[in-house]
């Protein structure tokens, strides 16, 4: 059903795409605030696909998410890409099938490469805003408890029953960006790490920050991680970036039975407005250094 759909979809794609762009070979998935990456798409040939035109597509509810394909042409190279802009969120009701469904789409599509970016608390101690995190392994919280991408009878033509996760993140991808940084110039703290994956949509209380911190976690966020595995089981290799854009906290809440309490209700408090905030700073960076790692793929 899923391949049908999937393999439909990819050819109402390749329907709409000008000869230059009929084989996309990166696919990109911009998280809160990243879309910015669209301007460093050539101008033409660009070719805009809303979600609603495309078969299986839901449409994406989140503030700050725009909802639409755009492929187009990066880099001196002109590599030709398919930009996300707008996810959907497993805390937004899709179920996580859906929210991986576009990747079967970049599969069909024949696509090689998954490039994703997103927003994120930071948990490691050290960690600021505004610091980039490249992914070198993940913790899947609702996979665990039974909310996983790959759950249900297995379709072959995507790929195995039983996909390995442990080398989920492209080490030479990861070196690429190290390599991009630094031509670059780009000064900004980058560190790679463990990214756990949540529902959401509730920032953690403290108590799930050190949970979370305890396992080996570096940073948390809402996304990324279905797209991930579907892109893994069919075989793309992939690239996560997060933006730390806030900093998760895990000291204890004043006590009541305390006179003078040791910190305030509101420390550290996260709220979406940050968020967006931090993501806009960093954007231009994010957006650079994806177009160098692109452009030599
Ligand atoms: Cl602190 N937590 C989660 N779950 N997602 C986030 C975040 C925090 N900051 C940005 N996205």
């Amino acid at each position: 059903m899923v391949f049908q759909l999937s393999n439909e979809c990819a050819d109402y794609i390749k329907s709409h795409l000008p000869e230059e762009l009929q084989q996309p070979r990166v696919a990109i998935v911009c998280g809160s605030g990243l879309g910015g990456i669209v301007n460093g798409l050539a101008a033409s040939p660009r070719v805009v696909l809303p979600y609603e035109s495309l078969p299986g597509f839901s449409v994406s509810t989140v503030v700050g998410h725009a909802g639409k394909l755009v492929v187009g042409l990066v880099g001196d190279n002109r590599v030709p890409v398919v930009l996300m802009l707008g996810r959907f969120h497993f805390y937004e009701g899709h179920d996580m099938a859906a929210t991986a469904y576009p990747v079967r789409v970049f599969a069909q599509l024949g696509i090689k490469t998954l490039i994703a970016t997103n927003a994120a608390g930071g948990l490691r101690s050290g960690f600021q805003v505004g610091d980039l995190m490249v992914l070198n392994d993940h913790l899947n919280m609702p996979g665990l408890v039974g909310f996983h991408p790959l759950r249900g009878s297995n379709d072959d033509r995507f790929g195995v029953r039983f996909p390995p996760l442990s080398d989920a993140y492209s080490l030479e991808l990861r070196q690429g960006v190290r390599t991009a940084l630094k031509e670059l110039g780009i000064s900004r703290n980058v560190h790679e790490g463990t990214y756990a994956f949540v529902c959401g949509p509730t920032y953690e209380t403290r108590t799930e920050v050190r949970y979370l911190t305890a396992v080996g976690a570096d940073a948390v966020g809402m996304s990324t991680i279905p797209e991930v595995i579907v892109a893994r089981h069919s075989g793309l290799d992939v690239l996560a970036i997060s933006l730390i854009t806030n900093v998760a906290v895990s000291v204890k809440p004043p006590s009541a039975h305390s006179a003078v309490p040791a910190t305030s209700m509101e420390d550290g408090m996260a709220n979406h407005q940050e968020v967006l905030d931090a993501a806009l700073e960093a954007a231009n960076d994010i957006q650079a250094v994806i177009v160098q790692v692109v452009n030599k793929l």
